[in-house]
Protein backbone atom coordinates (compact mmCIF):
# COMPACT_ATOMS: atom_id res chain seq x y z
CA UNK A 1 0.00 0.00 0.00
CA UNK A 2 1.20 3.41 -0.83
CA UNK A 3 -0.03 6.76 0.82
CA UNK A 4 0.40 9.39 0.24
CA UNK A 5 -0.41 12.29 2.75
CA UNK A 6 0.15 9.70 5.52
CA UNK A 7 1.73 12.22 7.92
CA UNK A 8 -1.53 13.39 9.30
CA UNK A 9 -5.78 13.43 9.42
CA UNK A 10 -7.20 10.77 7.14
CA UNK A 11 -4.14 9.37 5.99
CA UNK A 12 -2.27 9.41 8.55
CA UNK A 13 -5.76 7.09 10.20
CA UNK A 14 -5.88 5.27 7.37
CA UNK A 15 -1.94 4.05 7.54
CA UNK A 16 -2.47 3.01 10.96
CA UNK A 17 -5.68 1.06 10.31
CA UNK A 18 -3.44 -0.52 7.03
CA UNK A 19 -0.70 -1.55 9.51
CA UNK A 20 -3.02 -2.98 12.29
CA UNK A 21 -4.00 -5.60 9.60
CA UNK A 22 -0.69 -6.30 9.03
CA UNK A 23 -0.48 -4.46 5.23
CA UNK A 24 2.87 -3.50 4.26
CA UNK A 25 3.10 0.28 3.63
CA UNK A 26 5.06 2.57 2.01
CA UNK A 27 4.12 6.26 3.30
CA UNK A 28 4.84 9.59 1.67
CA UNK A 29 4.11 13.45 2.72
CA UNK A 30 7.00 16.06 3.06
CA UNK A 31 8.15 15.97 6.37
CA UNK A 32 10.32 13.88 7.05
CA UNK A 33 10.08 13.88 11.13
CA UNK A 34 6.51 13.11 11.46
CA UNK A 35 6.77 10.10 8.53
CA UNK A 36 9.63 8.65 10.65
CA UNK A 37 6.61 8.92 13.52
CA UNK A 38 3.80 7.43 11.58
CA UNK A 39 6.54 4.56 10.46
CA UNK A 40 7.54 3.81 13.85
CA UNK A 41 3.54 3.47 14.81
CA UNK A 42 3.01 1.61 12.20
CA UNK A 43 6.08 -1.23 13.37
CA UNK A 44 4.10 -1.37 16.59
CA UNK A 45 0.94 -2.46 15.45
CA UNK A 46 2.94 -5.07 13.71
CA UNK A 47 3.84 -3.63 10.15
CA UNK A 48 6.67 -3.64 7.67
CA UNK A 49 6.79 0.09 6.47
CA UNK A 50 8.99 2.24 4.83
CA UNK A 51 8.93 6.18 5.10
CA UNK A 52 9.96 8.56 1.67
CA UNK A 53 9.41 11.91 2.66
CA UNK A 54 8.31 13.06 -0.64
CA UNK A 55 6.79 16.67 -2.23
CA UNK A 56 4.02 14.93 -4.69
CA UNK A 57 4.30 18.71 -6.69
CA UNK A 58 7.77 17.94 -7.24
CA UNK A 59 9.09 16.88 -10.49
CA UNK A 60 10.10 13.35 -10.65
CA UNK A 61 8.67 13.16 -6.77
CA UNK A 62 6.04 10.45 -7.28
CA UNK A 63 7.80 8.58 -9.89
CA UNK A 64 10.70 8.11 -7.40
CA UNK A 65 8.42 7.23 -4.48
CA UNK A 66 6.71 4.52 -6.65
CA UNK A 67 10.36 3.05 -7.46
CA UNK A 68 11.53 2.96 -3.54
CA UNK A 69 7.88 1.21 -3.17
CA UNK A 70 8.77 -1.52 -5.73
CA UNK A 71 12.37 -1.82 -4.56
CA UNK A 72 11.47 -2.57 -1.51
CA UNK A 73 7.90 -4.65 -2.08
CA UNK A 74 8.58 -6.13 -4.78
CA UNK A 75 4.81 -3.89 -6.29
CA UNK A 76 2.28 -1.73 -5.48
CA UNK A 77 -0.88 -3.25 -4.60
CA UNK A 78 -3.59 -0.25 -3.63
CA UNK A 79 -2.29 3.61 -3.32
CA UNK A 80 -4.02 5.92 -1.42
CA UNK A 81 -4.03 8.96 -2.51
CA UNK A 82 -4.89 11.85 0.53
CA UNK A 83 -2.40 14.55 0.19
CA UNK A 84 -4.13 18.29 -0.03
CA UNK A 85 -3.56 21.65 1.38
CA UNK A 86 -6.62 24.37 1.83
CA UNK A 87 -6.73 27.91 1.55
CA UNK A 88 -9.55 30.23 3.01
CA UNK A 89 -10.07 34.09 1.09
CA UNK A 90 -12.51 35.39 -1.19
CA UNK A 91 -11.32 34.53 -4.45
CA UNK A 92 -9.83 38.02 -5.43
CA UNK A 93 -8.13 39.02 -2.30
CA UNK A 94 -6.24 35.02 -2.28
CA UNK A 95 -2.80 35.72 -3.47
CA UNK A 96 -2.60 34.16 -7.12
CA UNK A 97 0.72 32.33 -6.21
CA UNK A 98 -1.39 30.32 -3.25
CA UNK A 99 -4.45 29.43 -5.26
CA UNK A 100 -2.27 28.31 -7.94
CA UNK A 101 -0.03 25.89 -4.99
CA UNK A 102 -3.28 24.90 -4.17
CA UNK A 103 -4.65 24.09 -7.43
CA UNK A 104 -1.22 22.30 -7.82
CA UNK A 105 -1.03 20.37 -4.68
CA UNK A 106 -4.40 19.34 -4.83
CA UNK A 107 -5.43 18.90 -8.95
CA UNK A 108 -1.88 18.75 -10.73
CA UNK A 109 -0.35 16.47 -8.17
CA UNK A 110 -2.95 13.86 -7.57
CA UNK A 111 -3.31 13.48 -11.44
CA UNK A 112 0.48 13.15 -11.61
CA UNK A 113 -0.24 10.17 -8.78
CA UNK A 114 -2.64 8.67 -10.78
CA UNK A 115 -0.70 8.66 -13.69
CA UNK A 116 2.49 6.75 -12.41
CA UNK A 117 -0.09 4.31 -10.19
CA UNK A 118 -2.03 3.85 -13.02
CA UNK A 119 0.81 3.05 -15.06
CA UNK A 120 2.65 0.69 -12.43
CA UNK A 121 -0.32 -0.98 -12.47
CA UNK A 122 -0.97 -1.77 -15.66
CA UNK A 123 2.64 -2.90 -16.54
CA UNK A 124 1.94 -5.07 -13.08
CA UNK A 125 -1.93 -6.98 -14.16
CA UNK A 126 -3.92 -4.62 -11.42
CA UNK A 127 -3.97 -2.34 -8.67
CA UNK A 128 -6.03 -0.05 -6.87
CA UNK A 129 -5.91 3.66 -6.80
CA UNK A 130 -8.34 5.33 -4.75
CA UNK A 131 -8.03 9.15 -4.54
CA UNK A 132 -10.09 11.00 -1.76
CA UNK A 133 -12.07 14.18 -3.04
CA UNK A 134 -14.43 15.76 -0.96
CA UNK A 135 -18.17 16.77 -0.79
CA UNK A 136 -17.10 19.90 -2.05
CA UNK A 137 -16.58 18.10 -5.29
CA UNK A 138 -19.87 18.13 -5.67
CA UNK A 139 -21.25 21.18 -4.02
CA UNK A 140 -19.61 24.25 -3.68
CA UNK A 141 -18.92 27.11 -1.14
CA UNK A 142 -17.21 30.31 -0.84
CA UNK A 143 -13.74 31.48 0.49
CA UNK A 144 -12.06 28.17 -0.46
CA UNK A 145 -12.37 28.57 -4.56
CA UNK A 146 -8.93 26.95 -5.11
CA UNK A 147 -9.79 24.21 -3.14
CA UNK A 148 -13.64 23.47 -4.25
CA UNK A 149 -11.94 24.00 -8.29
CA UNK A 150 -9.35 21.22 -7.44
CA UNK A 151 -11.88 18.60 -5.97
CA UNK A 152 -14.45 19.42 -9.17
CA UNK A 153 -11.52 18.85 -11.28
CA UNK A 154 -10.67 15.61 -9.31
CA UNK A 155 -14.02 14.27 -9.31
CA UNK A 156 -14.23 14.66 -12.85
CA UNK A 157 -10.38 12.98 -13.35
CA UNK A 158 -11.81 10.32 -11.06
CA UNK A 159 -14.71 9.14 -13.21
CA UNK A 160 -12.75 9.93 -16.04
CA UNK A 161 -10.00 6.91 -14.82
CA UNK A 162 -12.97 4.87 -13.75
CA UNK A 163 -14.15 4.72 -17.39
CA UNK A 164 -10.71 4.30 -18.76
CA UNK A 165 -10.09 1.42 -16.37
CA UNK A 166 -12.99 -0.59 -17.65
CA UNK A 167 -10.53 -1.52 -20.88
CA UNK A 168 -7.87 -2.61 -18.45
CA UNK A 169 -8.49 -5.88 -16.55
CA UNK A 170 -7.79 -6.05 -12.72
CA UNK A 171 -7.42 -1.67 -12.50
CA UNK A 172 -9.64 -0.17 -10.30
CA UNK A 173 -10.20 4.14 -9.35
CA UNK A 174 -12.06 4.34 -6.28
CA UNK A 175 -13.54 7.98 -5.06
CA UNK A 176 -13.87 8.35 -1.31
CA UNK A 177 -15.69 11.98 -0.81
CA UNK A 178 -15.58 12.45 2.86
CA UNK A 179 -17.89 16.04 4.30
CA UNK A 180 -16.73 17.66 7.49
CA UNK A 181 -13.84 15.50 9.40
CA UNK A 182 -12.15 15.95 12.66
CA UNK A 183 -8.52 16.81 11.17
CA UNK A 184 -6.17 19.65 11.53
CA UNK A 185 -6.52 20.46 7.66
CA UNK A 186 -8.37 23.49 9.11
CA UNK A 187 -5.97 24.78 11.31
CA UNK A 188 -3.30 24.23 8.90
CA UNK A 189 -5.28 26.15 5.86
CA UNK A 190 -3.74 29.43 4.30
CA UNK A 191 -5.75 32.20 5.38
CA UNK A 192 -6.60 35.38 3.47
CA UNK A 193 -10.00 36.01 4.91
CA UNK A 194 -9.43 37.19 8.01
CA UNK A 195 -11.28 34.38 9.80
CA UNK A 196 -10.16 30.94 10.87
CA UNK A 197 -12.36 28.27 9.47
CA UNK A 198 -13.87 25.07 11.57
CA UNK A 199 -15.32 21.90 10.04
CA UNK A 200 -19.43 22.25 10.01
CA UNK A 201 -21.25 19.67 11.59
CA UNK A 202 -22.05 17.13 11.58
CA UNK A 203 -18.48 16.65 11.70
CA UNK A 204 -17.23 12.76 11.40
CA UNK A 205 -14.10 11.22 12.68
CA UNK A 206 -10.60 10.56 10.19
CA UNK A 207 -11.24 6.82 11.58
CA UNK A 208 -14.78 6.46 10.10
CA UNK A 209 -12.71 7.62 6.51
CA UNK A 210 -10.16 5.55 7.22
CA UNK A 211 -12.82 2.33 7.60
CA UNK A 212 -14.33 3.28 4.18
CA UNK A 213 -10.72 3.66 2.43
CA UNK A 214 -9.96 0.04 3.64
CA UNK A 215 -13.29 -1.17 2.53
CA UNK A 216 -12.48 0.20 -1.03
CA UNK A 217 -9.20 -1.50 -1.25
CA UNK A 218 -10.84 -4.81 -0.10
CA UNK A 219 -13.78 -4.41 -2.69
CA UNK A 220 -13.27 -1.38 -4.71
CA UNK A 221 -16.36 1.00 -5.34
CA UNK A 222 -16.94 3.50 -7.57
CA UNK A 223 -17.30 6.64 -4.97
CA UNK A 224 -17.78 6.00 -1.58
CA UNK A 225 -19.81 8.98 0.34
CA UNK A 226 -18.67 9.65 4.48
CA UNK A 227 -20.87 12.48 6.07
CA UNK A 228 -24.39 12.10 7.33
CA UNK A 229 -24.99 15.83 5.89
CA UNK A 230 -23.70 15.21 2.27
CA UNK A 231 -26.56 13.87 0.36
CA UNK A 232 -28.71 16.40 1.41
CA UNK A 233 -26.16 19.01 0.53
CA UNK A 234 -25.81 17.58 -2.67
CA UNK A 235 -29.73 17.58 -3.22
CA UNK A 236 -30.39 21.08 -2.12
CA UNK A 237 -27.17 22.47 -4.49
CA UNK A 238 -28.34 20.36 -7.84
CA UNK A 239 -32.02 20.94 -6.88
CA UNK A 240 -32.67 24.46 -5.45
CA UNK A 241 -29.39 26.05 -6.76
CA UNK A 242 -31.28 29.61 -6.23
CA UNK A 243 -32.21 28.72 -2.23
CA UNK A 244 -28.97 27.32 -1.81
CA UNK A 245 -27.11 30.49 -3.10
CA UNK A 246 -28.86 32.45 -0.82
CA UNK A 247 -28.60 29.93 2.16
CA UNK A 248 -25.17 28.99 1.65
CA UNK A 249 -22.77 32.50 2.57
CA UNK A 250 -24.45 32.82 6.04
CA UNK A 251 -24.60 29.61 6.60
CA UNK A 252 -20.67 29.31 5.46
CA UNK A 253 -19.65 32.35 7.90
CA UNK A 254 -22.14 31.00 10.84
CA UNK A 255 -21.25 27.06 11.00
CA UNK A 256 -18.02 27.19 9.05
CA UNK A 257 -15.99 29.93 10.26
CA UNK A 258 -14.91 30.69 13.98
CA UNK A 259 -14.75 34.02 15.59
CA UNK A 260 -10.94 33.94 15.82
CA UNK A 261 -9.16 36.43 13.80
CA UNK A 262 -6.09 35.74 12.17
CA UNK A 263 -3.49 37.48 10.02
CA UNK A 264 -2.95 36.85 6.62
CA UNK A 265 -0.63 33.65 6.34
CA UNK A 266 0.27 30.40 3.91
CA UNK A 267 -0.57 27.81 6.16
CA UNK A 268 1.08 24.43 5.22
CA UNK A 269 0.43 25.37 1.49
CA UNK A 270 4.34 25.45 0.71
CA UNK A 271 5.86 24.12 2.89
CA UNK A 272 5.25 21.70 6.06
CA UNK A 273 4.40 22.09 9.33
CA UNK A 274 5.50 19.07 11.23
CA UNK A 275 4.28 20.61 14.73
CA UNK A 276 0.58 20.23 13.21
CA UNK A 277 0.44 16.88 12.22
CA UNK A 278 -1.57 14.61 13.90
CA UNK A 279 -4.69 12.60 13.15
CA UNK A 280 -7.85 14.30 14.88
CA UNK A 281 -8.27 18.05 15.21
CA UNK A 282 -9.67 18.36 18.16
CA UNK A 283 -13.14 19.78 16.67
CA UNK A 284 -14.72 16.55 18.35
CA UNK A 285 -15.34 16.04 21.71
CA UNK A 286 -13.17 13.79 23.45
CA UNK A 287 -15.78 11.47 24.73
CA UNK A 288 -13.43 9.66 27.14
CA UNK A 289 -12.53 13.08 28.61
CA UNK A 290 -16.57 13.94 28.65
CA UNK A 291 -17.33 10.44 30.77
CA UNK A 292 -14.61 11.08 33.05
CA UNK A 293 -15.95 14.28 33.66
CA UNK A 294 -19.85 12.99 33.69
CA UNK A 295 -17.97 9.86 36.16
CA UNK A 296 -16.34 12.52 38.41
CA UNK A 297 -19.76 14.69 38.57
CA UNK A 298 -21.36 13.69 41.65
CA UNK A 299 -18.23 14.01 43.57
CA UNK A 300 -17.57 17.25 42.20
CA UNK A 301 -21.13 18.18 43.65
CA UNK A 302 -20.39 16.93 46.69
CA UNK A 303 -17.15 18.73 47.26
CA UNK A 304 -18.71 21.43 46.45
CA UNK A 305 -21.85 21.19 49.02
CA UNK A 306 -19.52 20.27 51.36
CA UNK A 307 -17.66 23.36 50.82
CA UNK A 308 -21.20 25.63 51.42
CA UNK A 309 -21.27 28.46 54.58
CA UNK A 310 -24.52 27.29 55.98
N1 LIG B 1 -10.78 17.12 6.96
C1 LIG B 1 -11.92 17.26 6.28
O1 LIG B 1 -12.93 17.77 6.78
C2 LIG B 1 -11.99 16.78 4.84
C3 LIG B 1 -13.24 16.80 4.22
C4 LIG B 1 -13.35 16.37 2.90
C5 LIG B 1 -12.23 15.91 2.23
N2 LIG B 1 -11.02 15.91 2.86
C6 LIG B 1 -9.87 15.43 2.09
O2 LIG B 1 -9.20 14.41 2.81
C7 LIG B 1 -7.82 14.41 2.45
C8 LIG B 1 -6.97 14.44 3.70
O3 LIG B 1 -7.24 15.66 4.40
P1 LIG B 1 -6.95 15.82 5.95
O4 LIG B 1 -8.12 16.53 6.51
O5 LIG B 1 -6.51 14.53 6.51
O6 LIG B 1 -5.74 16.88 5.88
P2 LIG B 1 -4.38 17.02 6.72
O7 LIG B 1 -4.58 16.52 8.11
O8 LIG B 1 -3.93 18.41 6.55
O9 LIG B 1 -3.39 16.03 5.95
C9 LIG B 1 -2.94 16.33 4.66
C10 LIG B 1 -1.76 15.43 4.30
O10 LIG B 1 -1.28 15.81 3.00
C11 LIG B 1 0.15 15.96 3.05
N3 LIG B 1 0.58 16.91 2.03
C12 LIG B 1 0.17 18.18 1.84
N4 LIG B 1 0.85 18.73 0.81
C13 LIG B 1 1.69 17.79 0.35
C14 LIG B 1 2.66 17.76 -0.70
N5 LIG B 1 2.91 18.83 -1.48
N6 LIG B 1 3.36 16.62 -0.91
C15 LIG B 1 3.12 15.53 -0.12
N7 LIG B 1 2.21 15.49 0.88
C16 LIG B 1 1.51 16.62 1.10
C17 LIG B 1 0.40 16.45 4.49
O11 LIG B 1 1.72 16.22 4.93
P3 LIG B 1 2.93 17.31 4.84
O12 LIG B 1 2.34 18.64 5.19
O13 LIG B 1 3.97 16.80 5.79
O14 LIG B 1 3.38 17.25 3.43
C18 LIG B 1 -0.58 15.57 5.26
O15 LIG B 1 -0.01 14.31 5.48
C19 LIG B 1 -7.62 15.62 1.55
O16 LIG B 1 -7.68 15.21 0.21
C20 LIG B 1 -8.81 16.50 1.88
O17 LIG B 1 -9.15 17.34 0.79
C21 LIG B 1 -10.88 16.32 4.15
Amino acid sequence: MVVTGATSGIGRAAARAFAERGDRLVLAARSPATLAEVRAECAAAGAQALDVPTDITADGAVDALADAAVDRFGRVDVWLHTAAVMAYGRFEETPARVFEQVVRTDLLAAAAVARVALRRFQAAGGGTLILVGSVLGHITAPYLSGYVASKWGLQGLGRVLQQEARDTPGVEVCLVSPGSVDTPVYQRAANHLGRLGRPPLPVTTPERVARAILDCADRPRREVSVGRANVVMRVGFTALPGVYDVLVGPLMRLLALTDRRTPPRDGVVFAADPSSEVVRGGWLPDLGQLARAVGGLPGAVGSALRRRPW
